[in-house]
């Protein structure tokens, strides 16, 4: 089986081509990175504006990278929702079109389910596995059954960790995007030379909070008279050690009630753009050995947005017997 994937939802405009025994046979994302950058964050009529100028042409170049015609594809899928809907609704519509015109099967995906399963592309993982999804949007903690089975064990009760990094990097002026400026400017930095708080650590549940975390980093920030480029990277270095005690803490909190309630240990898996991050793909390594398991982490470009984990979930679903009706609705909001 081979699959197209399109994803659209945020400010990446990205497709792939996908089969059955894991391989990636195409892979392109368009980052409108520069595109948003003037304005210091995404902003959504311009990332549609975007998708819809640039999708066509990607589809055509990621199918002639695959060396396939559309007769020789099993299905189309495109991200759904959640997300920003006028992206989402390009993506939706043109796979709609495209599934149509060939006749193939069109596949709803849900964004979070391509992050959650982009482990089984990437390493072949089985189920059940206990995964940390940390994303812009998103910040979780579920125990993963199977396609569509899904357990939430705790999730953020304010910002995610990615939009922590991205607000963070901003308030310190590292650049944009924040999350990747930020971790650059941590590796010059002393994380030990500002006492932030962690919220949430050390009390029992899945949950994770980072708004004061952030609020500490303002103050601390205006605290400095004339802050230094030095003073700035000691407070992103700061910063990330904070959010790493945070996710690796809560971590350890489902890592020990997965295993009380089946008894066995899951394998750690981390997923969403976040995952990115080096020293936080240490701390969980550390964390999933000490705890009796191991951590799988999809390498650097599976891990922000892209289109391969949405044709890889298509697949999976395909798999299943599962395809959507050309009258599937594109989501904003569409929790896993
Ligand atoms: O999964 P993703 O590409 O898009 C969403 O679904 O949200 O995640 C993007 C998020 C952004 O907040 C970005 O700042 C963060 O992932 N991110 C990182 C790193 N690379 C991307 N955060 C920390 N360290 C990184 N290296
Ligand atoms: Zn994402």
């Amino acid at each position: 089986m081979i699959v197209l994937g399109i994803e659209t939802s945020c400010d990446e405009t990205a497709a792939a081509v996908v089969s059955s025994d894991r391989t990636i046979r195409a892979h392109k994302v368009l980052s409108q990175i520069t595109e948003h950058r003037e304005y210091g964050g995404v902003v959504p009529e311009i990332a549609a504006r975007s998708h819809l100028e640039h999708l066509d042409r990607l589809i055509a170049a990621t199918m002639d990278e695959a060396g396939l015609s559309f007769r020789a594809l099993s299905g189309v899928a495109a991200t759904s929702g959640p997300g920003l809907i006028g992206g989402v609704l390009v993506g939706v519509m043109t796979a709609k079109a495209l599934a149509a015109v060939h006749d193939l099967p069109f596949l709803a995906i849900n964004h979070l389910e391509g992050h959650a399963l982009t482990v089984r592309l990437s390493d072949g993982v089985e189920f059940p596995y206990l995964l940390l999804l940390v994303s812009g949007g998103h910040c979780q903690l579920l125990a993963v059954d199977g396609v569509g089975r899904y357990q939430r064990y705790g999730g953020t009760v304010d910002d995610a960790a990615g939009e922590a990094f991205d607000k963070t990097a901003k308030l310190l002026d590292l650049g944009y995007p924040g999350g990747p400026a930020l971790e650059a400017a941590a590796r010059q930095g002393d994380a030990t030379r500002f006492t932030l708080p962690r919220p949430m650590m050390g009390r029992p549940g899945c949950d994770f909070s980072f708004s004061g975390l952030k609020t500490a980093v303002r103050q601390a920030l205006a605290g400095l008279e004339a802050p230094s480029e030095q003073d700035r990277r000691d407070l992103a270095a700061s910063f990330q050690a904070a959010v790493a005690d945070i996710l690796e803490d809560r971590s350890r909190n489902a890592l020990q009630r997965f295993r009380e309630e089946r008894g066995q240990p899951a394998p750690l898996v981390v997923a969403g753009g976040v995952a990115a991050n080096e020293v936080l793909r240490q701390r969980l390594g550390q964390l999933a050995n000490a705890e009796g398991t191991g951590l799988v982490a999809p390498p650097l470009r599976l891990c922000t947005d892209n289109a391969a984990m949405i044709a890889w979930a298509g697949l999976e679903r395909l798999r299943l017997g599962d395809r959507a009706p050309l009258d599937f609705p594109a989501r904003p909001r569409w929790p896993l």
